[in-house]
């Protein structure tokens, strides 16, 4: 796969907690060490939901932070916010006219809105804004404008891969041969990550612990796990516990294998696995939370990293939208 491009968006819709970041970020921040990685803050994608400019804004920052102070590599990735690019819209546009509307009928994401609607009794279209329900065509628009290969998704953002493929096909059909058809990727999954209730990590549940929050917001966060009412002599089964399971994520193996036997022992009480696994988390993300911190406090020098990427991304747009240009208008 090395030498093929793969691409990326991230929708700034909430500040990255240790789900997202095990989940979904870190394993394109892997990706991007030995591949040339396109990939953008999805702000575009953001504005069916959100309609606050300040939180989609600061979203933005955070997530752009989190991943350059995560270690991104930033020679291999064009980096940039989705809206920087102006040919972004345009092809979303000339993209319409080739989309069945039928084919959006069948997102997953607005069929589910439709059928909670239609159980409530309202009307179907209810909440439902066109921004939500051309969402495919503006991803298919991202995913076409870049030449992508290979476009790393959750399984939830499969479908839209798969409407990518499709438009690309049907242009191609009209237009003649324009678009590579990408691959969509679906990522490993990395595993159940708990949050403070032990349901999965979600920012739905408002269950989560923020990656780079600062320190005594970690230590509360992480005081705050619910556990069973074990004393302190009982064994505890580590495999059923929260604070083992994201123990695992920022221990070595040597560590893990010794937390895991002191919940077995008996004798260590919650109280004090909670402290080992604070102070686990602290010193690893230590070096990355001030890097993030002097990041967010100068955010002009964000702002630098994703001008730089917006330039690099328009000159790859320009090529494939004026293509386009030439062959929906002659122009
Ligand atoms: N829709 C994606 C999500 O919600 C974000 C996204 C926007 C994206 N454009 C993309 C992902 C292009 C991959 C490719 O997670």
């Amino acid at each position: 796969m090395n030498d093929k491009i793969v691409l990326t968006g991230i929708k700034p819709t909430g500040t990255p907690h240790i789900g997202n970041y095990i989940g979904a970020l870190k394993p394109l921040i892997d990706l991007s060490q030995n591949h040339k990685t396109v990939m953008f803050i999805a702000d575009l994608h953001a504005l069916n939901s959100i309609h606050d400019a300040k939180a989609i804004k600061q979203h933005t920052y955070e997530i752009a932070a989190l991943m350059i102070a995560m270690g991104l590599n930033l020679e291999n990735t064009i980096f940039f916010r989705q809206s920087d690019i102006d040919a972004v819209y345009q092809l979303s546009e000339f993209l319409m006219n080739v989309t069945p509307k039928g084919l959006m009928n069948r997102a997953h994401s607005y069929k589910a809105m439709i059928e909670k609607n239609t159980e409530s009794g309202i009307d179907i279209d209810s909440g439902v804004n066109m921004g939500l329900y051309t969402y495919p065509v503006l991803m298919a628009a991202d995913i076409l404008l870049y030449n992508s290969d290979v476009v790393p998704v959750g399984k939830d953002q499969k479908q839209h891969v798969e409407f990518a493929r499709d438009i690309a096909g049907y242009f191609n059909n009209i237009y003649g041969e324009t678009f590579k058809l990408p691959e969509p990727v679906i990522g490993e999954d990395s595993g159940y990550i708990p949050g403070l209730d032990g349901r999965k990590m979600s920012k739905s549940y408002d269950n989560t612990i923020p990656l780079l929050c600062p320190t005594a917001e970690l230590k509360k966060k992480i005081m705050r796990i619910i556990t069973d009412s074990k004393t302190p002599e009982e064994s505890k089964n580590p495999d059923e516990s929260t604070i083992f399971q994201l123990y695992k994520f920022f221990a070595n193996t040597d560590e893990i294998s010794t937390f895991r036997k002191r919940f077995l022992d008996g004798g260590m009480g919650y109280g004090e696995a909670k402290t080992i696994l604070f102070e686990k988390m602290d010193s690893v993300l230590k070096p990355h939370r001030e890097k993030y911190e002097h990041l967010m406090a100068n955010t002009s020098e964000i702002d630098t990293v994703l001008n730089t990427g917006a330039e690099r991304a328009r000159v790859v747009a320009k090529k494939v939208i004026t293509k386009v240009k030439k062959k929906m208008l002659g122009l």
